[in-house]
């Protein structure tokens, strides 16, 4: 096929609006696969895709389509819908010309729709919009092919109109794919050296990693030498192909084409989305966009049983392979014992990562309440030497550089697009002014609902902002964000201190203006959850010296003697005297025994 006959594209929607369903579909159609197998959603491969119905890795299938008499190449690129992986979102994406824009007509657009447009649209990708689930009594296509005027000024007569689920429409998208979306000849040069750009990969346990690439210029056959642009490091082709869906092995990969090769890479962080591979030796300029997915979220990952730390260790490395985007670091705890610091894209990331540890490799872990990465800017040439910079990243609040070498912190933000019903405007914006957003923008979306952009901190959203937003929206409020980079902002330290003892893993780090109330509840939960000792523990949230909150624990007096009935004197004498040697000894050592459990209570979210 030459890059003439090939239009690569993607479907892009909200979670549930039915993409998969309509890229099956797509597949079936063109005999991909075969009818029988109903709702198969071959494109989603991992089992917690499967569970949770959502796509976390991209997949991608080349089908042959005809049209008037031609035959095409079509590659559909199949992307993951969260916002955790726009990032992947967005690599997919500009391995494609076109994208389906897919809207549920029931439930109109969504936060991600919006989220979605608008890295399609930078990616000056043509839009090929497109409503689903027509079949359903409660659709309203009219009004929301004017809510996709509204806010992306679609010509209400281009959208489509299908049913994935009964196959309705989807040939005319097919066919709108072929005369619309542009073909790859537009950015693509057969006569030029090799470039090709990686925008998915997976490990494979024989083969090593599988790459999944777009061939931007020239051709490449198996025994070519290629070198990354990003680390430098040549490798031989050893394998390539187009995916079928199934891996399909052909000779060559020629200009335009999607498919995949492996190379005997061993690691993942070898093969990043987003590079550039050319021929080696060839003078080469990378394709443009390249940056490594960053962690946004952080959280300690423990073995439920330290016996089980080697085990877990594995587990998490072979994980780790398929899924470059995580980082790890050894970090450990007295109270949980030693574990890992690992680092996510974001929240549902976490989720699916634990998910996977447990029911691929069936590992038992306790994963500590998820914090973001802080940036401190300090002084002094001790602590700089020390830091090795002035500038400090902190992903872990025990190393919080000490008050007097602070100069100034910065914490991540993010751009938040929230759409609702307009009844729970009053609720959204109070949540949003509790969790210190900055309003941006407040429009109608339709007579009845809205979008609203809210400037967030990304640590106020990591950890319940979503579910409270659902829930006070009775389930109907959508949220997406996108990344805004560091801002300034005034962070501190809080210690939590047990008889006076900090107790590192309960610290956390704060906006000043939260301290306090942060300080209030966390005191407030461990009252409840420590388990009560023979003395009074005196519970106190501190920055510095700075005491914020403070409350007991009342002694439980044992009573020594209950089992001493009459009987001789001195015996009561010597078991009250050894029972005032062991609360001596305990608040010697200021020894607090907090069990594990009442940490697993407190870290855990
Ligand atoms: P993510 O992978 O999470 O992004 O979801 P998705 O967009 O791929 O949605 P999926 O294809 O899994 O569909 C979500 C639900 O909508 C499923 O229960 C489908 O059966 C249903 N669905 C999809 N298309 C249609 C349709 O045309 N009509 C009706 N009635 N239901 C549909």
């Amino acid at each position: 096929f030459p890059p003439n006959m090939i239009r690569n594209f993607s479907i892009i929607a909200h979670v549930d609006h039915g993409k998969s369903t309509l890229a099956d579909r797509i597949l079936e159609f063109t005999g991909a696969i075969s009818k029988d197998i109903k709702n198969k959603q071959v494109l989603d491969k991992l089992q917690v895709e499967r569970e949770r119905g959502i796509t976390v890795k991209a997949q991608t299938a080349s089908i042959i389509y005809e049209h008037q008499g031609q035959k095409y190449l079509l590659n559909l690129i199949d992307t993951p819908g969260h916002v955790d992986f726009s990032y992947e979102v967005s690599r997919s994406l500009s391995a494609c010309e076109g994208a389906i824009l897919l809207v549920d007509a029931n439930q109109g657009i969504q936060a991600q729709t919006v989220a979605n447009f608008y890295l399609a649209f930078t990616n000056d990708l043509t839009i090929i919009p497109v409503l689903n689930k027509i079949d359903l009594k409660t659709a309203n296509p009219e009004a929301v092919k004017e809510q996709m005027f509204t806010l992306f000024e679609i010509d209400p007569d281009e959208v489509l109109q299908v049913s994935a689920k009964l196959g309705k429409g989807v040939t005319a998208v097919l066919d709108a794919v072929v005369k619309n979306v542009p073909s790859p000849a537009v950015k693509c040069n057969i006569n030029t050296p090799l470039r090709i750009l990686l925008f998915d990969s997976w490990f494979d346990r024989y083969r090593g990693v599988v790459c999944l690439t777009l061939v931007v210029d020239g051709s490449m056959k198996k025994g070519d030498y290629i070198t990354s642009s990003h680390s430098g490091k040549t490798y031989e082709v050893k394998d390539l192909g187009i995916l079928t869906p199934q891996e399909t092995p052909i000779p060559h990969l020629y200009t335009g084409q999607v498919g995949y090769f492996t190379a005997n890479i061993r690691d993942t962080k070898d093969a990043l989305v987003g590079d550039t591979f050319h021929q080696r030796g060839a003078q080469c300029q990378p394709l443009q966009g390249f940056r490594q997915a960053k962690p946004m979220v952080f959280a300690g990952v423990y073995p439920m049983d330290q016996r089980e730390h080697t085990a877990l260790k594995a587990a998490i490395d072979r994980l780790c392979l398929n899924d470059g985007s995580v980082t790890v670091q050894t970090e450990a705890s007295s109270a949980l014992g030693q574990g890992w610091r690992l680092g996510f894209l974001g929240l549902l990331h976490i989720d699916v990562f634990n998910q996977r540890l447990e029911q691929e490799q069936g590992a038992q872990v306790i994963t500590t309440t998820p914090s973001v990465p802080y940036k401190v800017r300090i002084r002094g040439a001790r602590a700089i030497r020390d830091y090795r910079g002035d500038e400090v990243m902190v992903t872990n609040p025990t190393l919080w550089p000490d008050t007097n070498v602070i100069v100034e912190t910065s914490e991540p933000f993010v751009l938040g697009t929230i759409i609702a019903p307009d009844d729970y405007l009053g609720a959204i914006i109070g949540l949003c002014q509790e969790r210190r957003g900055v309003q941006q923008e407040i429009r109608n979306l339709d007579a009845s609902r809205i979008i609203m952009m809210y400037k967030l901190p990304l640590n106020e959203i990591v950890i319940d902002f979503f579910d409270t937003l659902k829930s006070m929206t009775s389930g109907y409020a959508t949220f997406d964000y996108e990344d805004l980079g560091f801002e300034l902002s005034t962070l501190e330290k809080l210690d939590i201190l047990l008889n006076g003892h900090p107790v590192p893993e309960l610290s956390t780090i704060v906006h000043s203006s939260q301290a306090r109330k942060i300080g209030k509840s966390m005191c407030e939960k461990l009252k409840d959850t420590l388990p009560k000792q023979m003395f009074q523990i005196a519970i106190q949230a501190c920055i510095g010296s700075n005491i914020l909150a403070r409350t007991n624990i009342k002694a439980v007096r044992k009573d020594v003697l209950a089992k001493c009935y009459g009987g001789d004197i001195t015996r009561k004498m010597k078991l009250l005297k050894r029972q005032a040697e062991g609360k001596k000894r305990m608040k010697m050592y200021g020894n607090i025994e907090v069990p594990k459990e009442t940490f697993i209570d407190i870290l855990k979210r």
